[in-house]
């Protein structure tokens, strides 16, 4: 059994800092880096054969590797550099005409808001973001709460399945099930979902869903998917066409062709999903992470009491993943980061959506309570400094 000093040394991290902060960027462990690094050998040993034969081979496998472990056809999904992207993608292919809405809720990623923002600038569609009253205290109410967005001229439901600032993970089964029965059809946003929580995207069976690699999964970054059922994968187009697109030598799939080869660039990232899947089975990961979900539950009500706050959904894993969030009060959040970071030592974002800011902690199979002593000791040092009122 290893601990979590042993597990502590896979990864490349500065000992120095606590490092609370992998919903937002995971870290590579050894083993999965070194085989990214003897991807980028390979490639500069012999550029040609690497990126005319190998690649694609190499991205086939990596494809089917991830396609086995989220429960979808290999031909659907096609590794991208990130979520944004894939938003962007599909996003800019939905031809929206003007009145068109973008059916959404008000704790989305601000990234993918902008991406809303500008095509909906653009067509004359309105991107409609319902609010989601917090704390999140049943499925039901917030079911109602997005649906009660829906018109005639809705034409998507776009979803965060777990969100970013507040680390809530949505019922969304319940949401696609829904969306079905009034024919919307919905993109699920999982940046945080792959290695996180299961992920079964046969039996959710949503029309659009992207995830990230690179952050639960472990892999370098740069690694992440788009999912498109079968029924809508002609009209999404290219974001950057290469080759693909009428592709010389088609492939069975039209959609891969498309989407897998974006020109010339560094596939490494992409190419390590057997890698990463291998480590979580050489590690009983899923068995780590449940730990972490513990870890998570367990500290919450001191992290809730410290900073004078309420947390923003039972404590139910159904709610609630491997991060949790909490608001704070601060007039100074940029400053309070600052002070986590550089005097403390402790690496945790102060997010700020909306109105407000929240803290969040993400608990990785490295972390241990100690980590979390150490963050409610600091947070006890700075409430005495004003920096936070609790
Ligand atoms: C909920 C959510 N969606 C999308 C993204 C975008 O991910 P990326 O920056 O890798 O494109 C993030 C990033 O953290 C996120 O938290």
């Amino acid at each position: 059994m290893n601990t979590t000093e042993d597990l502590k040394k896979l990864f490349l991290l500065n000992p120095d800092i606590t490092y609370l902060n992998f919903g937002s960027f995971g870290a590579t462990p050894t083993p999965i880096f070194d085989q990214y690094q003897a991807y980028q050998r390979a490639l500069e040993r012999d550029p040609v054969q690497f990126i005319t034969v190998a690649t694609s081979t190499l991205l086939k496998k990596s494809r089917e590797a991830l396609a086995e472990f989220i429960h979808c056809e290999a031909e659907d999904v096609v590794m991208v550099i990130n979520p944004s992207y894939a938003v962007n993608t599909i996003a800019k292919s939905l031809n929206l005409q003007p009145g068109d809405e973008i059916l959404t809720t008000n704790l989305e990623y601000g990234a993918c808001d902008r991406v809303w923002d500008l095509i909906c600038e653009q067509t004359g569609a309105k991107y409609v973001q319902q609010d989601i009253a917090l704390p999140l205290t049943t499925e039901e109410i917030f079911i109602d709460a997005l649906f009660s967005g829906v018109t005639n001229r809705t034409k998507l439901i776009f979803l965060s399945h777990i969100t970013s600032a507040t680390a809530l993970i949505f019922p969304v089964e319940k949401v696609i099930k829904a969306a079905k029965l009034l024919g919307i059809p919905i993109f699920i946003d999982g940046a945080h979902v792959p290695g996180h929580i299961p992920l079964d995207i046969h039996s959710l069976d949503p029309d659009y869903y992207t995830g990230a690699c690179h952050k639960w999964m472990m892999t370098p970054k740069g690694s992440s998917f788009m999912y498109v059922k079968k029924e809508h994968q002609p009209k999404i187009y290219p974001l950057a066409v290469s080759w693909g697109y009428k592709a010389a030598k088609p492939s069975a799939s039209t959609y891969i062709d498309w989407h897998e080869m974006s020109g010339t660039m560094d596939y490494a990232a992409r190419l390590c999903i057997p890698q990463a899947l291998q480590f979580r089975k050489d590690y009983a990961w899923d068995q780590i992470a449940k730990q972490c979900r513990s870890l998570v539950i367990k500290n919450a009500p001191t992290f809730e009491k410290i900073l004078g706050t309420q947390l923003l959904a039972p404590l139910d894993e159904r709610f609630i993943g491997q991060m949790i969030s909490v608001q704070i009060q601060s007039q100074h959040p940029e400053l309070l980061y600052h002070t986590l970071v550089h005097e403390h030592k402790i690496e945790i974002p102060i997010m700020q959506h909306q109105d407000a800011f929240y803290m969040r902690y993400s608990i990785q199979g490295f972390n241990d309570q100690q980590d979390l002593d150490k963050l409610f000791e600091v947070i006890e040092i700075i409430k005495k400094t004003g920096l936070i009122m609790a």
